[in-house]
């Protein structure tokens, strides 16, 4: 069955980690350092996927195929840039490097950022279907993993984040149904080997130092592995009845 995601109201303590059982941590000054180097790298990580996806979805804001898509794709770049001004007022809670981090962010532009599925241009309107289906499966994953997070402020931006990206993933996946419904299996499948490598990368190392202390400090709730690992098993339940198939997951990789 493919992972759903369900609204769970965040909860007061904090549930995994070294720490499980106590209170969360409320503000800045009550994280340990090490937990605080920890959370900038991957709130810096994930607020530029977040707003390196408007970049990439602006052309067909003007050139989709139809009003209704032009009006989706308007929808899902206002939802990312909400997510990004998100991430930033969390940024915020941590003064001066925070602040640093954020002005990078609003600054980087397509070529530069750090995961490469974020610097590929969508040639084919059918990218954009390909993206939303793939690469922000990618995202929920690392929100879903941020659910709960003991960073109160954290945890509470990301079940609206979710709801969200759940809508994005829908309107990828309807997309690819349609592509294969209407004859366009090639592309389709065209399309899955470009994007399903990059999105397998985009989970990380699988033996990653600031996973491990995101895990210890209650952070996050996954390895990159285990995360990895779950997509992989849900984007094959979803294509295989399509009569699509997903690539060698080892072939055209350049994150291990
Ligand atoms: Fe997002
Ligand atoms: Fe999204």
């Amino acid at each position: 069955m493919v992972t759903k995601w369900e609204y769970k109201k965040p909860k007061r303590v904090i549930n995994w980690g070294d720490f499980t059982g106590i209170r969360k941590f409320e503000s800045v000054y009550e994280l340990p350092q090490e937990a605080v180097e920890v959370l900038l790298k991957l709130l810096s990580v994930q607020g530029d996927t977040e707003f390196a996806s408007i970049e990439q979805h602006l052309y067909w804001l003007f050139h989709a195929p139809s009003l209704t898509e032009r009006v989706t794709i308007a929808r899902i770049m206002a939802d990312e840039m909400r997510h990004g001004w998100q991430i930033i007022q969390v940024l915020k809670e941590f003064g001066e490097p925070g602040k640093r981090i954020a002005e990078e962010l609003l600054a980087t532009r397509m070529g530069k950022h750090r995961l490469d599925a974020f610097n590929m241009p969508f040639n084919l309107w059918e990218d954009t279907i390909a993206f939303t289906f793939l690469i922000d499966r990618v995202g929920l994953y690392q929100l879903m993993a941020f659910e709960d997070s003991s960073f109160g402020p954290l945890s509470r931006i990301i079940p609206t984040m979710l709801m969200e990206e759940e809508f994005h993933i829908n309107f990828g996946y309807t997309g690819i149904k349609r592509l294969v419904e209407s004859g366009k299996r090639d592309i389709a499948q065209k399309l899955i080997n470009k994007w399903y490598p990059r999105g397998l990368d985009m989970f990380g190392h699988s033996r990653s130092r600031t996973i491990e202390l995101a895990y210890k400090y209650g952070l996050k709730k996954w390895s990159n592995e285990e995360m990895r690992k779950m997509y992989m098993k849900d984007v094959e339940e979803l294509v295989s009845p399509l009569g699509l198939e997903l690539p060698d997951p080892y072939k055209n990789r350049r994150v291990l």
